[in-house]
């Protein structure tokens, strides 16, 4: 079958056609047909060698962990799914190790071992394929109605899982009955999704990015009712001005110094969620001293998020089907332009511009 793979030892990325097609191995595995795979940061990182890893004994690794798929056949024990069915997979898998409660328990989001894997990632290969086999607990049925935005499950469940959080720790404020103000920093896809994800939540939500406006990112931000601020035009301090007391930042952008600038900003009491990993390494100077005086006198919250949660899909379906009806059309916009897997390593390299680029098998 085709499937686009990276080869780290030579260093190559290439479109296979003739990768070895999954085959169903237990009655609980389902066969899925490859319909979308989105393309982000973290494929940009593999494809330059920076990040990921083959399964162990194998030179290459197939990518591709955002992955929307048509049930072809299922194993003699899967309940709940047939031929047909619209699916999308999870992307961490548990560690093996019985001292690691969170993979134990069902939450390897939260391993505290480093040994899971990710399809597309680390050490199992991704969705990025004609085909690919899974359990199926490791499985989400998605409404037929959402075929054409279901590719955008997996980048909103990172936001499902932060907003969760943030609702959790809220619980220290027993007072505060409003969701009060966020701001989103970083307007790629995760960004955006993370802005209809506050917003549904009740927080006046805006959005901080570098591009100054026009864009097409500003756009589908404003058009959500989110105020779209381009850090080129407006300093952190007036952005704190304009927008806070900001009770939550959703920090979607990857960029350290951004991200340290606009935690000065954050308001009494005030959350700072991280969930991009930053690409660059430039060190960084900051002053430390304020900082934890401002995040101790002003009982600050800074949390960092990875991956997300069985709950945290079942959301993002749940939240796509609100998104379209209360923003008809704007979750297409987020995707900017679907392409063939030869097309893949031109669409990862980012100069395509736009907001998701997504990597059919018609
Ligand atoms: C994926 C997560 C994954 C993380 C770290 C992100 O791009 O969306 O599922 O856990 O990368 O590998």
């Amino acid at each position: 079958m085709k499937a686009v793979a990276v080869f780290p030892k030579s260093r190559e990325v290439r479109v296979l056609e003739d990768a070895p097609e999954p085959k169903l191995r237990s009655p609980t595995q389902v066969r899925v047909r490859t319909l979308e795979v989105g393309v982000c940061g973290t494929d940009k990182e593999i494809v330059d060698f920076r990040y990921g890893t083959p399964p162990e004994g194998e030179d290459y690794l197939i990518v591709g962990h955002e992955a929307l798929g048509e049930v072809v056949e299922v194993g003699a024990q899967v309940q709940g799914l047939k031929p047909g069915d619209l699916v999308v997979p999870r992307v961490r898998r548990p560690c093996p190790h019985e001292r690691c409660p969170a993979c134990r328990h069902g939450y390897p989001d939260f391993c505290i071992t480093g040994d899971y894997t990710e399809r597309g990632i680390v050490k199992a290969h991704g969705f990025c394929a004609q085909f690919f086999v899974e359990e199926v607990t490791y499985l989400h049925k998605v409404p037929s109605a959402l075929r054409q935005v279901a590719v955008l499950t997996e980048p909103l469940t990172i936001a499902e899982k932060a907003l969760r959080e943030v609702e959790h720790l809220k619980e220290r404020l027993p007072w505060e009955q409003k969701p009060g103000k966020a701001v989103v920093l970083g307007s790629g896809p995760v960004g955006l999704l993370g802005a209809m994800v506050l917003l549904r939540a009740g927080y006046g939500t805006t959005v901080y990015s570098r591009s100054p406006k026009p864009n097409p990112k500003a756009e589908v931000a404003e058009a959500l009712g989110a105020p779209y601020l381009s850090s080129k035009e407006v300093s952190v301090e007036e952005l704190g001005k304009r927008a806070g007391p900001v009770d939550v930042v959703y920090e979607a952008a990857g960029a350290s110094k951004a991200a340290f600038d606009v935690l000065r900003v954050l308001g009494p009491n005030g959350m700072f969620v991280f969930t991009g990993v930053p690409g660059r390494k430039e060190p960084l100077e900051l002053d430390g001293a304020a900082l934890l005086k401002q995040m101790v006198l002003q009982n600050q919250v800074v949390l960092g998020t990875v991956n997300a949660a069985d709950m945290d899909f079942d959301a993002a379906l749940e939240d796509l089907e609100r998104f379209r009806t209360r923003w008809p059309g704007r979750l297409e916009r987020i995707i900017t332009a679907r392409h063939s897997p030869e097309e893949f390593q031109q669409v990862v390299s980012g100069k395509l511009g736009g907001i998701k680029h997504v990597i059919t098998f018609g």
